[in-house]
C-alpha cells in the first residue's frame, strides 16, 4: 500500500501524522511511505529523518494526495484537501464530522473511506465506552489548560496578577475545573502540582470517588450542580472548562450573569469549546489570537490547543494511532471492522454513504447501516 502523509495546512496546526519511526515500520511491512516536504519541521522532524526511515519526500500535497491509497494526517480535511480525495482512498485522521456539515457534505461526494481518530472505541472499566485516540489529546489539552491559564493571569496578560501556586506568606491561587475526566484530571494534576487550591466537580459519584482517592490533599472533589458551581465560581481566580457529554453538544454550566459573581481579572479556559463550550460566553479563539474579555473577565478558547505543542502532541497522538495505521495498512478498514467491533465505529463515511448516526442526525442526511 502506498501510504501519504501531507503536511498539515489548518492555521496554527504544527503537527504532522507519522513520526520517523512509523514510516520505518510500515516500510519494513512492506509499504510505500510519502512525506510532504518539511512536513515534520513543525513538530521538530526533519525530512532527513524520514528519508533516513525509508520514506520518500515529495514536494506537493497534490503528488501525496494523489499517489496515497490511504491519507494518514491530523486534523480535518481542509477545502482544498477534500478536492483532492477520491473514492477508494483511505483518509485516517481526526474528522469532527458532527461540527461541520460542508466537510461532511465534501467528504462523501468524495466517496473516500473516512476513518475518524475520534469515534474509534475500545471498552473502559464498569462497562463504559472510551475513545483511545483523543485521550492523548484530552491530556495534553489538560495540562496546557493550566499552563495557559496561569500565564493570563499575570498583570501584563490582563489577569489579576496572580501567582498561582502563591509564595510563602501569600496564599495560592484558587482553580475551579468542571468536569473530571481526561482533561479535568490532568488539569487537577497540574495545578494541584504548581501549588494552587483545587476544586474539580463531577457529575459522576464513582469517578469524584476514584479522583478523591488518587488526588493530592490540595484538591477538593464536589458533586456538580449549579449553586455549587456558583459558590466556586466567587472565590476561584482560574475556571477550566472539561466537561463531555458524549457525541452532544457541552452542557452550558456558566452563563453571562454568572460572570458578574467572579472576581475581576480572573480568568476562564474552556477547553470543551470544541463541543461548544460550557461557558455561555465562550466562542472559539485561535493561538494567533487566543484570548477576549468580556465583563472583566479573560477568556480563552483555543479549539486545537494541543497544536501548540506540536512536538509533544504529535509523539503522544502517534503513540496511540500508530498501531492502527499499521494494522490498516495490512488489512484495509472494513476487513478489520469485521474482526474488531471496536474498530467498526471508526468508519464514518464510504463511497459516499454514511454510516455515523449522530453526524446524519447533526445535519438531516441519511444513514447507510454498516
Ligand atoms: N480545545 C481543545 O483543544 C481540546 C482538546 C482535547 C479535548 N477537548 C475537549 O475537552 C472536553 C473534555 O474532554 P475529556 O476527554 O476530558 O472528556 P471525558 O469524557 O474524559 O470527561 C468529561 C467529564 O465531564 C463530566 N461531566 C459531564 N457533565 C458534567 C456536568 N454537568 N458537570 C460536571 N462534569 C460533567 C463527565 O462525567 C466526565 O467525567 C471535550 O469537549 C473535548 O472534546 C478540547
Amino acid at each position: 500500500m502506498i501510504v501519504g502523509v501531507p503536511s498539515e495546512v489548518k492555521s496554527d496546526e504544527y503537527r504532522i501524522g507519522l513520526l520517523p519511526v512509523g514510516a520505518e515500520l510500515l516500510v519494513k511491512d512492506g509499504h510505500k511511505v510519502l512525506i510532504q516536504k518539511n512536513g515534520g519541521v513543525g513538530s521538530g522532524f526533519t525530512d532527513d529523518q524520514y528519508i533516513a526511515a525509508g520514506a520518500e519526500i515529495v514536494d506537493t500535497a497534490e503528488g501525496i494526495w494523489g499517489a496515497a491509497d490511504m491519507i494518514v494526517k491530523v486534523k480535518e480535511p481542509q477545502p482544498q484537501e477534500i478536492k483532492l480525495m477520491r473514492r477508494g482512498q483511505q483518509v485516517f485522521t481526526y474528522f469532527h464530522f458532527a461540527a461541520g456539515k460542508d466537510l461532511t457534505l465534501g467528504c462523501l461526494e468524495s466517496g473516500a473511506c473516512c476513518i475518524a481518530y475520534e469515534t474509534l472505541e475500545a471498552p473502559a472499566p464498569g462497562g463504559k465506552i472510551s475513545l483511545p485516540l483523543l485521550t492523548p489529546m484530552s491530556e495534553v489539552a489538560g495540562k496546557l489548560s493550566v499552563q495557559q491559564g496561569a500565564k493570563y493571569l499575570e498583570r501584563p496578560q490582563e489577569g489579576r496578577g496572580i501567582l498561582l501556586g502563591g509564595v510563602p506568606g501569600v496564599e495560592p491561587g484558587e482553580v475551579l475545573i468542571l468536569g473530571g475526566g481526561v482533561v479535568g484530571t490532568n488539569a487537577a494534576w497540574m495545578a494541584a502540582g504548581l501549588g494552587a487550591n483545587v476544586t474539580l466537580l463531577d457529575i459522576d459519584l464513582d469517578r469524584l470517588r476514584y479522583l478523591s482517592e488518587v488526588m493530592p490533599a490540595n484538591v477538593t472533589t464536589i458533586y456538580s450542580e449549579i449553586h455549587a458551581i456558583r459558590k466556586y465560581l466567587e472565590i476561584s481566580d482560574l475556571v477550566i472548562g472539561a466537561v463531555l457529554i458524549h457525541a452532544a453538544k457541552a452542557p452550558m454550566l456558566v452563563t453571562r450573569n454568572d460572570l458578574r459573581r467572579m472576581k475581576p481579572g480572573a480568568v476562564i479556559v474552556d477547553v470543551a469549546i470544541d463541543q461548544g463550550g460550557c461557558v455561555e460566553t465562550a466562542k472559539p479563539t485561535t493561538h494567533s489570537n487566543p484570548t477576549y474579555i468580556v465583563d472583566d473577565i479573560v477568556h480563552y478558547c483555543v479549539a486545537n490547543m494541543p497544536g501548540a505543542v506540536g512536538r509533544t502532541s504529535t509523539q503522544a497522538l502517534t503513540n496511540a494511532t500508530l498501531p492502527w495505521v499499521l494494522k490498516l495498512a495490512r488489512e484495509g478498514a472494513h476487513r478489520l471492522a469485521d474482526e474488531d467491533r471496536w474498530f467498526r465505529p471508526a468508519i464514518n463515511m464510504d463511497g459516499g454513504a454514511l454510516f455515523n448516526e449522530p453526524v446524519a442526525e447533526a445535519h438531516g442526511l441519511q444513514v447507510v447501516p454498516a
